[in-house]
């Protein structure tokens, strides 16, 4: 048998999770849910929730992915628990009901550069976002950022977008700094920082049952967890790599990406007078269009920046259409351009629904509730089930003490089940009262 293939360097390795990790995520989700959630309060909840169950958690892809070498569907059966496979399961479908959504935002991000070129969003920002954002022109948009992901997917030529990623994330750095400089001299831009950044403890106190799931939802999704894509990152690991260490970088690269873009929105927004929160979905972009809209050269600015969005976009969904469609040819045995293709229809078909003004039921759908469930197993598992193997996997390649790896051992056991299925009670509750009251539709 041929030796599998590893990282050609411990850079390679984080830069792809990185790549998958930083996304729509950092900087459309991230500053939106912190938005609609409070502001500060938000933030302090969801840094809790990246560091202390994120992270950990990420450890336990990278330990079932390194041990196994093997996808998370086919990972448990190699480790001997065939009957777990269910969790990796459950990550697929997660991916899959994803790309449905990711895609609609995805098309919002062509539709922007677009409107970079044609000047479409300098007049009114926001009336800008309701004409793109549903109907037939988000539905139009969303079948031509599918298409693209399915031509990557189904051409094999997903490499190259990767290798593409190593630029574009240097490159959103930048222009998201240069974006937070300039809000930073906008007059009410200190509004906008007291909104992002001071914490009113009252409102998380308030507020405490709709920001927990919000928060950890966002910490899985933007770390790119309970998908099973960091198991199949992590199995082209060398042994002598530390994960901890590897983790802490991409925990720690992720967040710095999404704080950034929170530094670019607030002051931007408040300076608008747009920081009720009431912009919803389009937070980022109503304030990184209207800044576009006053910037000298702001339509070129514009246009690169939504470029770059939009290869960090098609970076995330060309593996969240990857996920499901390998899982389909190694479970049936067929071609793998008609399997991306076929899969790729059906989630761009699912995808018309959040196109017509549904994103927030798909996002929350997957925030409060897939994704907890997923976490929930594959912590269940590590813990429980393969507990002295997982320590000694993790061990490997580290300097970290027996303690702290003892450590980490009863923290997945314990604590991170606790507060998941916390997390999702509360998020199963939100989503239903949501349905019911009309909060959706
Ligand atoms: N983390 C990505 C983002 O922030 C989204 C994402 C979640 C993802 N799960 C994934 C991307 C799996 C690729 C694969 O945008």
């Amino acid at each position: 048998m041929a030796q599998r293939e590893t990282w050609t360097s411990r850079v390679g390795f984080i830069f792809a999770a990185v790549g998958s990790a930083v996304g729509l995520g950092n900087i459309w989700s991230f500053p939106f849910q912190t938005a609609s959630n409070g502001g500060a309060a938000f933030l302090v909840v969801y840094l809790l929730a990246v560091f202390l169950i994120g992270f950990p958690t990420m450890l336990i892809e990278f330990v079932i992915g390194r041990r196994s070498k093997q996808n998370a569907v086919s990972a448990f059966s190699e480790l001997g628990y065939g009957n777990w496979t269910f969790a990796g399961v459950i990550g697929v479908f997660a991916s899959f009901i994803t790309l449905s959504f990711y895609s609609v935002v995805g098309g919002w991000v062509l539709n922007y550069i677009v409107g970079s070129v044609t000047g479409g969003y300098l007049g009114d920002a926001s009336t800008f976002f309701g004409s793109v954002s549903s109907g037939t022109v988000a539905v139009a948009a969303h079948a031509v950022f599918m298409a693209i992901t399915i031509a990557i997917v189904a051409g094999g030529v997903a490499d190259g977008i990767e290798r593409a990623t190593k630029f574009m994330i240097p490159a959103i750095l930048v222009l998201l700094a240069g974006l937070a400089v300039w809000g930073s001299t906008l007059s009410g831009a200190s509004a906008g920082y007291a909104y992002y950044l001071s914490p009113d403890f009252g409102v998380i106190a308030t507020n405490f049952t709709s920001i927990v799931p919000s928060a950890m939802g966002q910490a899985f999704f933007t770390l790119s967890l309970g998908f099973g894509v960091m198991v199949a990152y992590a199995s082209y690991l060398g042994r002598d790599d530390s994960l901890p260490g590897d983790s802490a970088i991409i925990v720690v690269l992720n967040t710095i990406v999404a704080l950034l873009a929170g530094f670019a929105v607030f002051p931007i927004l408040a300076a608008t007078d747009a920081l009720t929160g009431s912009t919803g979905a389009g937070t980022a972009f109503v304030a990184l269009a209207g800044a576009f809209g006053q910037l000298p050269a702001g339509r070129i600015i514009g246009f690169v920046f939504f470029v770059v969005l939009l290869f960090a976009a098609l970076s995330s969904s060309i593996s969240l259409l990857e996920a499901p469609a390998s899982y389909v040819v190694d479970s049936y045995d067929t071609e793998r351009w008609k399997v991306a293709v076929g899969v790729g229809v059906v989630a761009f078909l699912l995808g018309i629904v959040p196109a017509y003004g549904y994103v927030g039921l798909f996002n929350d759908f997957v925030f409060n509730i897939l994704l907890p469930i997923a976490v929930l197993f594959i912590a269940l598992f590590a813990g429980w089930i393969y507990g002295g193997e997982a320590v000694d996997e993790l061990g490997r390649g580290t300097s970290l003490g027996r303690g702290a790896m003892t450590a980490w051992l009863w923290w997945v056991r314990v604590v991170v089940p606790i507060v998941v299925a916390y997390t999702l009670w509360l998020g199963v509750t939100n989503f239903y009262a949501g349905l019911v009251n009309g909060a959706y539709f």
